[in-house]
């Protein structure tokens, strides 16, 4: 209720004491930015290794362009070339979450 709207997680609320620490906490900050769902880890451990996975979220881009990305990641940026099941993955989860389509 109010709590919600005073900028605390409703969590916190109740929270007996200050020292609690909320599930996750420690994690990078941009960790949040990917949506859940299978190949979130792939992606992030993956494309997360030279620039912020901000460059990758702010990006939305159908699976052909994703793929064409990847080739040009490996090829002028290098970025080691995924096998071809994580590479299904990363392109999987991309699409599903990453594409023109989706919001988020
Ligand atoms: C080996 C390093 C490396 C890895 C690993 C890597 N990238 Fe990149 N990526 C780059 C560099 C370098 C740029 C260019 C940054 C710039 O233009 O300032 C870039 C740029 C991008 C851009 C922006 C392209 C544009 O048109 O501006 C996207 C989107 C992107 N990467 C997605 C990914 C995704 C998705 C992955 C994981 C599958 C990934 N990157 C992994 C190095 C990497």
């Amino acid at each position: 209720m109010a709590g919600l709207l005073a900028g605390g997680p409703a969590w916190a609320a109740d929270a007996p004491s200050p020292f609690l620490t909320r599930p996750g906490a420690g994690m990078p900050e941009q960790s949040a930015a990917l949506p859940p769902g299978e190949g979130r880890d792939e992606v992030e451990g993956i494309c997360s290794a030279c620039h912020s996975i901000r460059m990758v979220t702010q990006q939305r881009l159908s699976r052909d362009r994703w793929d064409e990305l990847l080739d040009w990641m490996v090829a002028e940026q290098g970025m080691p070339e995924l096998d071809a099941e994580t590479r299904e993955k990363v392109l999987d989860y991309l699409a599903d979450h990453l594409s023109p389509k989706t919001s988020g």
